[in-house]
């Protein structure tokens, strides 16, 4: 079956099963052709708790997929590849989480949703790199924050709300490796073009951008700014919409191109095959869905 043929299935499939498909922005662009919803995180995890339908497909890495069961405990969530893990997310075990949580009784931890549902279970709030100025400068003035797993994106948000926060070592593989050097070449290949790029770059790389903004903001950016050209510092399938919403731009990625290996690990073929089989599907334990809710909805309400 050709592209057309696998996404006329999909569509007609997922139409007869009441299901929606949701869609990050660096998934596949066939992929995100076929859904009904592409967003962040956070449009994702609001999607998500919206949802009407009794099915959802979540096409994006699995802390995505947890969060949406959490939302919708009521909705099958199918996760057509369950092996597409956020390494960052893997950074930040549970036990080491709740270990530290004892032994600093008096901090909030504050969790980016790139963890695990295991680990949200055990912090006060959840962000997203949407909201996390706005979460963070929700606490108190004087409680002492813990800002885990990306190191960057809570070095990012320090400077921005000035803020001393303890930094979980963490990082995303594919925005860490992001070098000024490159951010330097692509301005001068590109003059007068700004640079735009994601939070969880290297704090030395976003002081170089004119803008640090979640993969949402970024799209925003691209359809407010006048720029012609606009250079781009985050994961390559972010292009495919920036294209789409904007023909009549350019966009310059960084080189060499950031890929994330387990956004595109989902292919139309394993949509089909999800819609057809209904698996694999997202499980957890209800009590463990119950804790890790606490903060996820903290965030939503902090950030409405
Ligand atoms: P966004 O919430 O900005 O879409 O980011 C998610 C992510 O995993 C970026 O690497
Ligand atoms: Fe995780 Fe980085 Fe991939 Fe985002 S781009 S899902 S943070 S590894």
């Amino acid at each position: 079956m050709n592209t057309a043929e696998l996404s006329a299935k999909i569509r007609e499939l997922a139409r007869s099963r009441d299901a929606v498909i949701l869609a990050h922005n660096y998934t596949h662009g066939e992929v995100q052709d076929v859904a009904d919803f592409v967003g962040d995180s956070l449009a994702l995890s609001i999607e998500a708790k919206n949802a009407k339908a009794p099915v959802i497909v979540f096409c994006g890495v699995r802390f995505m997929a947890e969060t949406a069961k959490i939302l919708s405990p009521q909705s099958t969530v199918l996760h057509p590849v369950p092996d597409s893990g956020c390494p960052m997310a893997d950074m930040a075990e549970a036990g080491k989480v709740a270990a530290w949580r004892r032994e600093h009784p008096d901090h909030a931890i504050v969790a980016y949703v790139n963890s695990t549902a295991a680990t949200k279970a055990e912090v006060d709030v959840c962000c997203t790199s949407a909201n996390a100025e706005k979460i963070v400068r929700r606490i108190p003035e004087g409680t002492p924050i813990m800002f885990l797993p990306d190191r960057n994106l809570g070095a990012n948000v320090a400077a921005a709300t000035g803020r001393k926060m303890e930094l979980w070592p963490g990082f995303c593989p594919t925005h860490n490796r992001i070098e000024p050097r490159m951010v330097e070449e692509a301005r001068s290949a590109h003059p007068g073009a700004p640079f735009i790029c994601h939070p969880e770059c290297l704090p030395a790389v976003t002081a170089l951008a004119d803008a640090a903004l979640s993969t949402g903001g970024m799209l925003d950016y691209v359809r407010r700014s006048d720029a012609p050209e606009i250079i781009v510092g985050t994961e390559n399938g972010i292009l495919h919409r920036m294209r789409k919403e904007a023909p009549e731009k350019k966009f310059w990625p960084l080189s060499p191109l950031p890929n994330c290996p387990n956004m595109k690990k989902i292919e139309l073929e394993d949509i089909l095959r999800s819609l057809e089989t209904m698996s694999p599907t997202v499980e957890m334990d209800a009590s463990l869905m119950d804790r890790a809710r606490a903060p996820i909805e903290r965030m939503l309400e902090w950030s409405a």
